[in-house]
């Protein structure tokens, strides 16, 4: 099925969600443009995402997607053993904070205290998220359950899955999606595999797309790697019938990212990007600077999500004062091909490379 149709959008073309770094503003422009925005709800309450939601309206009357990540345990991600309340080990809080001591001193913020702060409850993010009744929810890390989306479908939105291989696209058609986007592992952020390893799931997106294609009736968004119009033309000659694009957005001036991540984004080459469980305890795509390279030599991170609360203490400090070997500076293998600083041409870019029958 046409994605336009079905989303009620002009251009198949998505702006890629950011958990923690998604801007009101840029989903908005994206909406406006006759794409479709989306703003990743990682770590937001659900007070947060009912704001959210409402100032996304102010901005735009336009169909915008909700993203959300499912509760999930990575195959291979360990489990703390005498984990407190919130789900988190004290003996491995004590590791890493005294793993992360020259960071925290680097960066001049003291480290957090015992016992932090959990992420928001999934269930009262859901619910936020849905009583938003946004035109799409889109979900990373797994399948979401039946009810979840017998739920949206009642208050008529749409569900859209992420996928790394073929046989988790298959999981979620079967789980009852009504899109899936199959995330090539030229991809910015967290790997978003959930049936095994991402490791073991690493397949680029000239390879992903055609077989997830294949393998499933319900439309399929290329992500990974798509900066302009020829990654567009090729995810349509693959048999797309949309494309999610992440880092060439994020570059631009309505991104919410600090300056010095937009300026790497612009000048990276497509060899440096690496996937790194250092800053977040999970794997993800970007640019290893001091931060991750100080983490990985002295033995690697703590469990996700606690490395990234931790973490995520010196990166607010470095994101003020502008340091980028202090981030997580998260980018995709084309994001050097990203060349706009406003949104509205990154997006006349993509857009033309869209098929003509589908603009
Ligand atoms: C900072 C950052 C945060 C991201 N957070 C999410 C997220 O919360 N949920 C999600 O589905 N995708 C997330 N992604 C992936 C993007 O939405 C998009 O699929 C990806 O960037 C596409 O690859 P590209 O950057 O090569 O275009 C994130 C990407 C970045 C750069």
């Amino acid at each position: 099925m046409d994605l336009r149709s079905l989303v009620a959008i002009e251009t198949p073309v998505v702006l890629g969600p950011f958990g923690g770094m998604s801007s009101v503003a840029l989903t908005a422009a994206v909406s406006e443009a006759g794409g479709l925005g989306s703003f990743g709800l990682y770590g937001l309450s659900g007070e947060r995402i009912s704001a959210v939601a409402s100032e996304l309206r102010a901005l735009t009357s336009r169909p915008f997607a909700l993203n959300l990540w499912l509760p999930f345990r990575a195959p291979g991600e360990h489990a703390p053993a005498g984990v407190d309340r919130a789900g988190f080990d004290r003996a491995e809080f004590d590791s890493a904070i005294a793993g992360l001591a020259d960071l925290f001193a680097e960066a001049g913020v003291e480290p957090p205290q015992w016992p932090v702060a959990p992420l928001p409850d999934f269930s009262e993010q859901l619910e936020a998220a849905l009583a938003a009744e946004p035109a799409v929810l889109s979900v990373i890390f797994g399948v979401p359950p039946s009810e979840v989306v017998e739920d949206a479908h009642s208050r008529g939105i749409l569900v859209i899955g992420t996928t790394t291989t073929v046989p988790e696209a298959r999981a979620l058609e079967a789980g009852g999606v009504d899109a899936i986007v199959a995330s090539g592992m030229e991809a910015a952020g967290h790997r978003p595999s959930f049936l095994s390893t991402p490791e073991a799931s690493l397949v680029g997106g000239l390879s992903l797309i055609p077989q997830v294609v294949d393998a499933v009736d319900v439309p399929v968004i290329a992500a990974g790697g798509i900066a302009d119009r020829r990654g567009v033309a090729a995810a349509f000659a693959l048999g797309a019938a949309g494309v999610q694009v992440g880092s060439a957005f994020l570059a631009t001036r309505q991104s919410v990212a600090p300056a010095v991540h937009r300026d790497r984004i612009r000048a990276a080459e497509a060899h440096e990007t690496v996937l790194t469980r250092a800053m977040s305890g999970r794997a993800a795509r970007g640019l290893p600077n001091h931060a991750v390279r100080a983490i990985e030599e002295r033995g690697g991170s703590a469990s996700f999500p606690l490395q990234n609360i931790l973490t995520g203490v010196f990166r607010r400090r470095a994101a003020q004062d502008g340091r980028a070997e202090l981030l997580s500076l998260w980018m995709g293998q084309s994001a050097g091909l990203s060349r706009f600083d406003d949104a509205s041409d990154v997006f006349a870019e993509l857009a033309a490379g869209v098929p003509e029958a589908l603009r």
